[in-house]
């Protein structure tokens, strides 16, 4: 039997390896992404949408879309930012320089309004990524089957891997603590925000496949 990773494609064959696949640790990661085992699916099995709670037993209802005729959402200062630095990548990737640095720079006045967060901690984030994978992105895409748009179903694809990397990568962190980080570097896609824990980043990005150099190393703040 053969498990692919279902955020980087990486095939675990169990003849080849001489292991069965249910009988990895619990701690066994994807060599190329880093994922957990429940990132893995047998060969030929249906893709169904992520379960960000799989690992810890949690079921959430999933909501159909709200759509507010002519109303669009007010966005908050991070929120126009975050898209804007979005926009930034795009235009770069598309070598449309002068245009990067304008949305770059939008990105950054707006980035300086964001207030702080006094309550931001390990179980906020969490909540916010698990809420994205369950209901965030399902309804985001069932919004873009529907309108027939297929640039927010190919975000939806990226954004979804993505997601579903950090919130294992969360999930280790939990688990393991301080020494899930140490003697190693985070490094993060520059295209698609892919994140890496390992001593060099991978040669491509599993998810958007640039190669190595487009990664960047997460430096660690230096608390004052
Ligand atoms: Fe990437």
């Amino acid at each position: 039997m053969k498990y692919v990773c279902s955020i980087c494609g990486y095939v675990y064959d169990e003849l080849k390896e001489g292991k069965s696949f249910d009988s990895l640790q619990d701690s066994w990661t994807c060599p190329w992404c880093g994922a957990g085992k429940s990132a893995f699916r047998a060969q030929g099995e249906p893709r169904t949408a992520p379960d960000a709670g799989k690992e810890s037993g949690e079921k959430t209802q999933r909501s159909e879309p709200v759509l507010h005729d002519g109303d669009m959402k007010k966005l908050s200062a991070g929120e126009i930012s975050a898209i804007c630095s979005n926009l930034a990548r795009g235009c770069e990737k598309q070598y449309k320089n002068k245009e990067a640095e304008l949305y770059r720079r939008i990105a950054g006045y707006f980035a300086a309004a964001v207030p702080d967060e006094p309550e931001a901690d390990m179980e906020l984030l969490s909540g916010l990524i698990k809420n994205d994978l369950q209901q965030g992105y399902p309804d985001l895409r069932t919004a873009a089957e529907e309108a027939g748009d297929r640039g927010t179903l190919r975000i939806c694809v990226w954004g979804e891997k993505v997601t579903s990397i950090l919130n294992s990568l969360l999930m280790r962190y939990e688990r393991e603590g301080e020494n899930f980080l140490k003697n190693t570097q985070i490094w993060v896609c520059t295209i698609c925000g892919f994140v890496y824990v390992g001593d060099q980043p991978p040669e491509l990005c599993p998810v958007c496949k640039v190669p190595d150099w487009k990664f960047e190393k997460v430096e660690r703040r230096v608390s004052a």
